[in-house]
């Protein structure tokens, strides 16, 4: 696989905004001991791949903070305990996970990918033999946060359908935050976050609140239809879950995992793309040394996937 970028270390940076330390670092009357970051860092490593070195102990303390406080606890060593105990487990966990993960995301962010997808991939995926007239277009956001992205994607490929018919599509959006899931779901935004969105899309597609004051946009029905939104572990991908696709988005999520946790994800992204199928990964996000057989780089962060099966009909 070529690569385009160097490579960079595995961190979790702190949320636009955020102190350094994340949210409420500034505050020092609970403090994470060693023990209790290690036990914190280990499941969460366990369980979503990301990876906490030692000097995101901060970061973590703040991110954990208010919730030690809503669940009026004395100390990380209690909330540590809460988690890992059988009730914590069912209960606490999904909580800790909205908290621990870092969720930025805007409208057409990045949006070279965007251009490159209309002007390059989709007329040479429907050139090709990699998808048939007859069948839509199947495309995954993977790690979706609040839905932007997916959002985006239905946008721009909803235009692309116009312009060039027969096209449909669908979209399959995940990710393991249920609050972000919730947010994406709904697929409600305050108006401020829409800038980035073309005046002629938000003409076609955006539908303001009737009250005016709440200063709310909707996405319309045909957009909502083509996004399918659920809840999926990358760092646990069933078995069972066989889709394919054309198209992977799944940017900016592999920054937080460490190399061999990348190099699983990636071999599972690859086997669910189609061959002459493309995945996009984030702009800061590279896979120096991780070359797999099938992905060739074709333009910065996005690769192609060649050969394999059924895979000499790629144009
Ligand atoms: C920074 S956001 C990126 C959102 C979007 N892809 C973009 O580029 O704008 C990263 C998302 O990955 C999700 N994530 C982190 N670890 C995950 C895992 N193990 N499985 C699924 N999603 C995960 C987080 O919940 C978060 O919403």
């Amino acid at each position: 696989m070529t690569d385009h970028r160097r490579s960079r270390p595995t961190e979790v940076p702190p949320c636009p905004g955020e102190p350094p330390g994340g949210p409420g670092s500034q505050r020092s009357d609970f403090e994470l001991k060693p023990a209790d970051f290690r036990r914190l860092s280990a499941f969460i490593y366990d369980r979503l791949g990301i990876h906490l070195p030692p000097v995101k102990k901060t970061l973590l303390e703040g991110r954990l903070r208010k919730r030690l406080i809503a669940l009026g606890l004395p100390s990380f060593t209690a909330y540590c305990d809460l988690l890992f105990s059988e009730r914590g487990q069912a209960e606490e966990v999904p909580q800790m996970i909205d908290l621990v993960t870092t969720n930025k995301t805007d409208f057409f962010r990045e949006p070279d990918h965007f251009t490159y997808l209309t002007t390059t991939a989709l007329p040479r995926l429907q050139a090709g033999q990699a998808r048939p007239p007859d069948k839509p277009l199947r495309v995954w956001s993977a790690g979706c946060s609040s839905g932007e992205e997916p959002y985006t994607l239905a946008l721009v490929l909803s235009e692309y359908a116009t312009a060039h018919p027969p096209f449909s599509f669908t979209i399959l959006a995940t990710d393991i935050s249920s609050r972000m899931l919730a947010i994406a779901t709904a697929g409600i935004y305050p108006e401020e976050r829409i800038a980035p969105i073309p005046q002629h899309l938000r003409e076609r597609f955006l539908l303001r609140s009737r009250d005016r004051s709440r200063r709310l946009i909707k996405f319309a029905p045909e957009i909502r239809r083509t996004i399918r939104f659920e809840k999926l572990n990358l760092k646990d991908i069933p078995p069972t879950f066989r889709e394919t696709f054309h198209i992977i988005f799944c940017r900016n999520v592999i920054i937080y995992f460490d190399r061999p946790t990348q190099g699983w994800l990636l071999e599972q992204l690859v086997r669910r793309l189609v061959p002459g199928g493309y995945l996009f990964l984030g702009h800061s996000e590279a896979l120096t040394g991780m070359r797999h057989e099938h992905l060739h780089g074709v333009a910065p962060t996005v690769y192609r996937k060649m050969g394999g099966p059924g895979g000499k009909d790629v144009p």
